[in-house]
This record gives C-alpha cells, structure tokens and sequence, in this order.
C-alpha cells in the first residue's frame, strides 16, 4: 500500500479522533472543608458513583481544603467554567445576587434536621435551585449539614456575652446582623483563614457546625464552645449550567442519578458525623457550654426579630412559606 500524504493524515485524524472519543469528561469538584467531613465524604461518594456509573466517561477530580480555590474564588471559578462542580454554604450564594439563600442563616428557622429537609428537599427547595438558572448555576440539590455553634476564648451564655467579641463570619447580611443584634463584631473571613485568626486573636471567636470545629482543630485556639444551635448550615450543590447542560443525554441522565444519590448519601451520614464530632471535641480542652432553657431563650428573643428584619431583602413570601410549613411561632420562645 502506497503511503501518500493523504492516507497519512487520514491516519493521523483517525487516531486523534479515537483518543478524543476516549477522553473522559473531566469533573473539577472543589471545597474549602477537610476530607473527613460530611461535605468531603460525599464528594468523594459523588466520584466514586460518576466514575463507576459511566464506566469512565466521566473523571472527577476533588480538591478539598481550599487547596484549588478559597471561598470567594471557588464562585467565580464555577461561573468561568475553571471548575465544573461546588458545594458551597448556601449563603455564600448571595455574593452572587441571589439573596434567597440567606434564608438558612435567619437564627433558629428551624427546631430540627427534619423541619430543614422538608423545607431543602421539598417545593420550596427545588424553587430556590431553579433561581439559580440566570447566573448561569445548575442548582443540583441542597446537603443539609447540621445547626452551629459558635466557640470563643468566653464561655457565651447569653446575648451580653457576645459584647464586644470580633466573630468571625461568613459573607452573609444575615449572619452580619446576627452578630451586631448580639453586640458583637462580625468580620467575614474565608473558611481558610480562621485557624490562623483565631490563633493570632485578629478574631475571638466562629461558628460553625461541630465536624468542621473539629476538623479544622479549632479547639486547639478557642477555650469554649457554646451550643447554641442557633441556626442551619447547609450546602448548596452547584454546577456550571453550560457544562451540565452539555453533557450528552446518557451521561446527563447517569450524572442526574449520580446527584440525587450522593445528596441521599450526604444527608444520611451527616447527623452522625456530627455527633461523633461533638463526642471528639468532648475529649479536647475545649469546654463545652450546654445552655440552660432560660439562655437559649435568651438568644431566640434577641435574634426572633431578624425573621422580620429580612423580609425586604430575602423576601416575606419564602419566610413565610418556611414558616407555615415549620410551624414557626416566636411567641413560643
Ligand atoms: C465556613 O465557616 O466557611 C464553613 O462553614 C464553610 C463550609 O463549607 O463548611
């Protein structure tokens, strides 16, 4: 066979067309918490089904702890397409335009996990995730973590307590408030840079829920967590639209079934993770502060007001539909 330029190149096309068609559709999927956390794991989980499920089409990629993209980057890498998959706290969202998500923080919206899922994995939840479509996010699905507690170098057992304190925070108008009602300070901080803020006293104190108190070491520079429970920290899972939208429809359908189980997956683990977390933080010199009924009465008082506060800026129609169906009444509290 005589080997002209043509059969050459036709050859040359042909091999690069078929290691094209091998190229796994690659996954970026970032975050800012350790591995061993309930958001870590089921990134992880969300691998492991994406590659098994689509026998390798699909490679996903996880780069926990920050370690591609810090908080407020990780949003702007999403909507560039650097990176394909986030679950970032909900009101982290907001830096974005999307108000809504800031609904989670309104301080004890609601009294359990329960309450959260019907709200986050029901109507209401799947409303929010559409809004998102005009930034150019797939809203996939919400993960629903746990309620905070907030350490310091203080035991913080009332409202006065928090007189003064620099708390660090992050970027939501609600949580901002949230602080100011209780005469605190807030500062906004990326996720990253707390260990070192707190260390270094640039900030006294944070809340969080217990597996990220405990995994990023926080009781190695806070003397006290008080359990407040005061309000929910939960993640949204988000994709580029453009990416999602471009997937061919077997792997969209696969990648679909990948997001409804991982979400299944994260919501069944996280109520123990946290619990064997608080159980940690118990063996550490970090105190724990449980609150008396007549305390934690205290703060509901002192931050009840922000539901109505926020109205004009989350909007009165998604508080009160989370009300109505959480049976939400301060005038219990
Ligand atoms: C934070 O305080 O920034 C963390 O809650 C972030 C996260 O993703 O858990």
């Amino acid at each position: 066979m005589r080997f002209t330029r043509f059969t050459v190149g036709l050859a040359a096309m042909l091999c690069a067309a078929s290691v094209w068609a091998q190229a796994p559709i690659l996954i970026k999927f970032s975050h800012v918490v350790a591995p061993d956390t309930p958001k870590g794991k089921a990134a992880e989980y969300f691998k492991k089904l994406a590659e098994e499920r689509t026998h390798g089409r699909v490679k996903v990629d996880v780069y926990p702890n920050s370690t591609l993209y810090k908080d407020k980057e990780e949003m702007e890498a999403l909507q560039l397409g650097a990176v394909q998959i986030l679950a970032p706290l909900s009101s982290k969202v907001t830096s974005m335009g999307i108000k809504d998500f800031q609904v989670f923080d309104l301080p004890y919206i609601f009294d359990n996990l329960d309450e959260a899922h019907k709200i986050t994995q029901g109507p209401v939840g799947k409303s929010m995730l559409n809004k998102l479509d005009k930034l150019g996010i797939a809203g996939l699905a919400f993960w629903d973590n746990a309620f905070k507690e907030v350490t310091a170098n203080r035991p913080l057992r009332t409202p006065a307590d928090f007189k003064g304190l620099k708390m660090r925070i992050t970027p939501s108008k609600v949580i901002d408030a949230q602080m100011r009602a209780l005469g605190a300070n807030p500062q906004v901080l990326a996720f990253s840079e707390v260990y070192t803020a707190l260390q270094t006293g640039t900030v006294d104190g944070e809340e969080n829920p217990t597996s990220n108190i405990a995994t990023q070491k926080f009781y190695e520079v806070q003397k006290y967590m008080t359990m407040t429970n005061h309000s929910f920290h939960n993640y949204v899972l988000v994709a580029n639209k453009r990416f999602w939208d471009s997937l061919p429809p077997d792997i969209r359908k696969t990648m679909d079934g990948v997001v409804k189980d991982s979400t299944a997956y994260f919501n069944s683990i996280a109520e123990k993770d946290n619990n064997d977390a608080l159980a940690e933080l118990k063996k550490t010199k970090m105190q724990i502060v449980e609150l008396t009924p007549a305390e934690k009465k205290s703060f509901k008082k002192a931050l009840a007001p922000l539901h109505k506060q926020f109205e004009p800026v989350i909007g009165k129609e998604l508080i009160d539909a989370i009300h109505h169906e959480t049976n939400w009444d301060p005038s219990t509290f």
